[in-house]
């Protein structure tokens, strides 16, 4: 097995180019006075860690600072992910993750939906990760562990509180908790892979069975269009202190140059990571602006969004590349409605730039990845369901969240 250990810096140097992206997602960027950055220009991203690493060390002196490793497989990565990884770096100050390579996913739970590439860009991306592991094993084996402590210098390798089994049902975890370096992290409820991969079959049985129903000329019934709808509606409930554990809680610095970008952000992908960076890129902070439900299914039809307006904020809020975020931005960027051209005021002002995404990932091209191959989806949700059910009829109260 090939792992390639990567450094933080790569995250700031554009590893990944592709054409296009979701229909040209429009960007605002709004020059709010010209002035030399607060963090330098643009070429400075790795600056505030550099700052935090110095600051750290003159507070630390000497202590030997604590590195901590957490793995997965962060397919379809969501908040629930971003969650665990965030508290997973309050328990060190450097934070290692290892994304579990295509192959031993397929061999411990089914196909992934997005490749190796595309989930280690998600997880870069985050604002907790400080290095990231390619290619690592599902099971921490003897192996790897002595790797993970003698070339990594990794003090506690750390997983959520549900339990990780392999096929023989033995825990992925075992050999870390036999030698004391293991460490626990609450998981968050409300959220999975799973259920986000439910949630778009059950919009594809829906959109299949309306169909039937209009093939065969009879009246679609209303009623069962709300309640299947209502039947992968999220189960997360948004709390005021979870987004100020994911925001960066500061505004930006007087002369700054604040860029404004809006969308959807529907299921969090690796071309949203490389446009947000772009777009912070332009500019010293990035506000990013979150259509509520109602625009998105208003623009892509009843079915979208698959993530709710609080779910997305989380995924948009927890990059790296980004300051804060309007939770409910209007279509329009103007206090006046209904004209066609969201962007005409901010054209009208110069102050309008136009992105060409560089990747051709898109929340539709995600879907179709799983509604194309929907019969292993299927497999794969219904051996993870039970787990999670377990989960949850038998989790106990873990500190943390
Ligand atoms: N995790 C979490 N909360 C969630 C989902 C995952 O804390 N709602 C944690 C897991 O406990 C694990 C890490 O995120 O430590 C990576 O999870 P992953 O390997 O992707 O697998 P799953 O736990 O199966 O995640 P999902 O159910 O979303 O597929």
């Amino acid at each position: 097995m090939t792992m390639e250990y990567e450094s933080n810096s790569w995250i700031w140097d554009g590893l990944y180019y592709y054409p296009h992206f979701f229909g040209g997602l429009m960007l605002t960027a709004a020059l709010l006075g010209v002035s030399t950055s607060y963090f330098g220009g643009i070429g400075v991203f790795s600056l505030p860690h550099l700052w935090s690493d110095c600051f750290h060390k003159k507070k630390c002196g000497k202590k030997k600072r604590v590195r901590v490793y957490m793995d997965g497989c962060f397919d379809l990565m969501h908040y629930g992910h971003a969650n665990a990884l965030r508290q997973a770096k309050a328990l060190g100050d450097e934070l290692v993750v290892g994304v579990v390579s295509d192959e031993e996913i397929i061999a411990n739970k089914g196909p992934p939906v997005l490749s190796m590439e595309e989930r280690l860009a998600l997880v870069s991306g985050l604002k907790w990760v400080d290095e990231v592991i390619a290619n690592a094993p599902y099971a921490i084996t003897e192996q790897f562990m002595n790797r993970l402590f003698n070339e990594h210098k990794i003090d506690y390798i750390i997983h959520g509180d549900d339990p990780c089994l392999l096929p023989d049902g033995t825990d992925a975890y075992a050999l870390a908790k036999k030698v004391g370096r293991y460490k626990q992290i609450k998981r968050t409820e409300g959220v999975s892979s799973t259920d986000i991969v439910g949630r778009i079959l059950s919009s594809m049985e829906d959109t299949k069975a309306c169909e039937d129903h209009n093939n065969a000329s009879l009246p679609r019934d209303p009623l069962r269009a709300i309640q299947s709808k209502d039947a992968h509606l999220s189960q997360f409930l948004p709390t005021s202190r979870r987004i100020v554990q994911f925001s960066n809680c500061k505004g930006p610095g007087p002369n700054a140059r604040v860029v404004y970008i809006d969308g959807a952000f529907d299921l969090f992908h690796a071309g949203h990571v490389e446009i947000l960076k772009k777009a912070r890129q332009l500019g010293d902070f990035l506000l990013v602006g979150i259509y509520t439900d109602q625009i998105v299914s208003e623009h892509r039809g009843s079915y979208h969004p698959i993530m709710h307006l609080h779910e997305r904020s989380l995924s948009v809020l927890a990059c790296r590349y980004v300051d804060e975020v309007i939770i409910g931005a209007p279509w329009e960027v103007t206090k006046d409605m209904g004209q066609s051209d969201p962007y005409e005021v901010a054209k009208s002002m110069g102050i309008f730039q136009l992105l060409e995404s560089p990747k051709s990932i898109t929340t539709t091209s995600v879907a179709q990845r799983i509604i194309a191959n929907h019969e292993a989806y299927m497999k794969r949700n219904a051996k993870k369901a039970v787990s999670e059910k377990k989960y949850y009829e038998q989790k106990m109260f873990v500190s943390g969240d």
